[in-house]
């Protein structure tokens, strides 16, 4: 039978284990009936983000790219293109807020551009609730009057 619980053994869960056992036996409880359950599912944190353009707001979770949670307003026009940094069509201007970037292709987005927070909304997530503008191939696109 296969078991149903799985614990993760870390050194911290270890050190507090060892506390609860220490205060579990001085109570003068049997050794054995002792157990430590850790939390091991990692917090999701939900943002705010406003693109400027439109006044159009979503929520992104900080496990998410920017794009990903652009593309959950079920809104036409939103270019998705390589999602990996390569194709350039999805450059926004962070202008304000707090973010996490992973590798961007230079070709796309200059030393420069990133220092100015244009960068691709496909390799950034969210730290914080933030403000953006399209730039770029995807301006045309989103900024584009509903039909
Ligand atoms: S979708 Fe290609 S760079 Fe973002």
């Amino acid at each position: 039978m296969a078991p149903s619980l799985f614990l993760y053994w870390t050194p911290r869960a270890a050190t507090a284990y060892r506390a609860a056992r220490k205060r579990h036996t001085q109570a003068g409880r049997a050794p054995g009936a002792c157990i430590l359950i850790q939390e091991t599912t990692p917090v999701t944190t939900r943002f705010d983000v406003l693109i400027q353009d439109t006044g159009e707001r979503y929520r992104c979770a900080d496990t998410r790219s920017l794009l990903e949670g652009m593309e959950a307003l079920g809104r036409k026009g939103i270019p998705v293109g390589c999602r990996n940094g390569g194709c350039g069509v999805c450059k926004v201007q962070i202008t304000a807020g707090e973010y996490t970037k992973r590798v961007m292709s230079r070709e796309h987005v200059s030393e420069d551009d990133e220092a100015q927070g244009r960068v691709l909304a496909c390799r950034v997530r969210p730290a914080s609730d933030l403000q953006l503008a399209v730039i770029g191939l995807m301006r045309k696109s989103v900024c584009r009057p509903p039909a």
